[in-house]
């Protein structure tokens, strides 16, 4: 049987680690030539050549995506070298917890520069070239798959500017899923509850020990990838709105 996304081309930011690595792996594995964006050029080329040794084809495009300049080319030189862009993983994204009093200004600034802007300058580049996948073959559909958190749903002491970014995210998609839904773009909310990644690491030294002894049970990147992956390969006529995906013991 053929694989269901042979033929369509996805692009993954953050592909680097975490999440967007697990994606790619897994799309790639769905049939899906892959376009995997980060800043990080070794983790890429390491990525694509696990991919391309498997039989996929991997195009690695390090950039930034709070650049908009960046984001736009991550996305026109994916349908220039692959051919087309069927399916848009906006899945970069960076945590900066701790109280609001006092906090660096420039942690709220990345998180909003990266989770909010940069998912933005990302899908408005694709846009157009989802709308062309969708309205023809192999699959009639196309799909946006924009990577929310649990903390899109409810927002924590500590968390606030996190939150704020995820919660946005969820109202951008739910406005954008109507908008496109008569032309077969389907807009996805992925929102994971704990996950082993390097998320939390990039946390100052003094946050990151607080954040420590809150460590429960942590999904694999996998478990998101399978999430990810089941959304896009639905037939035309079934659309996942929205995916929560918390570890079994995980209570909020
Ligand atoms: N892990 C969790 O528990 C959890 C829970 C809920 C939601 N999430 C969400 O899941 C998504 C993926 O996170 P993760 O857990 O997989 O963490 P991660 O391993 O830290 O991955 C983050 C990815 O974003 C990329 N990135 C950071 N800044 C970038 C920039 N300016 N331009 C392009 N790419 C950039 C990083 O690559 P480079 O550094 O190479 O650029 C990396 O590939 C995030 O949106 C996060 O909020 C994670």
């Amino acid at each position: 049987m053929k694989p269901v996304l042979e033929g369509t081309v996805a692009l993954i930011t953050g592909a680097s680690s975490g999440i967007g690595a697990a994606t790619a792996t897994a799309l790639s594995a769905q049939g899906a030539a892959v376009a995997l964006a980060a800043r990080r050029r070794d983790r890429l080329e390491g990525l694509a050549a696990e991919i391309t040794g498997q039989g996929g084809a991997a195009l690695v495009l390090e950039c930034d995506v709070t650049d908009q300049g960046q984001a736009a080319a991550a996305v026109e030189r994916t349908v220039a070298e692959l051919g087309r862009l069927d399916t848009l993983v906006n899945n970069a994204g960076v945590m900066l917890l701790g109280p609001a009093e006092g906090a660096p200004l420039s942690e709220w600034q990345r998180m909003v520069d990266l989770n909010v802007l940069g998912l933005l300058y990302c899908a408005h580049a694709a846009l157009p070239h989802l709308q062309r996948a969708a309205a023809g073959n192999p699959r009639q559909v196309a799909d946006m798959v924009n990577v929310s958190s649990v903390a899109g749903r409810f927002a924590r002491n500590g968390n606030g500017v996190y939150a704020l970014t995820k919660f946005g995210i969820g109202a951008f998609s739910e406005s954008l899923r109507q908008e496109l839904a008569g032309k077969y773009v389907r807009v996805s909310l992925v929102e994971p509850g704990a996950t082993a990644t390097e998320l939390a690491t990039h946390n100052r030294p003094e946050v990151l020990e607080s954040l420590r002894s809150q460590f429960g049970q942590r999904m694999d990147a996998s478990d998101i990838a399978d999430a990810i992956s089941y959304i896009v390969t639905r037939p035309r006529h079934v659309a996942i709105n929205e995916m929560l995906v918390r570890p079994t013991e995980q209570q909020r």
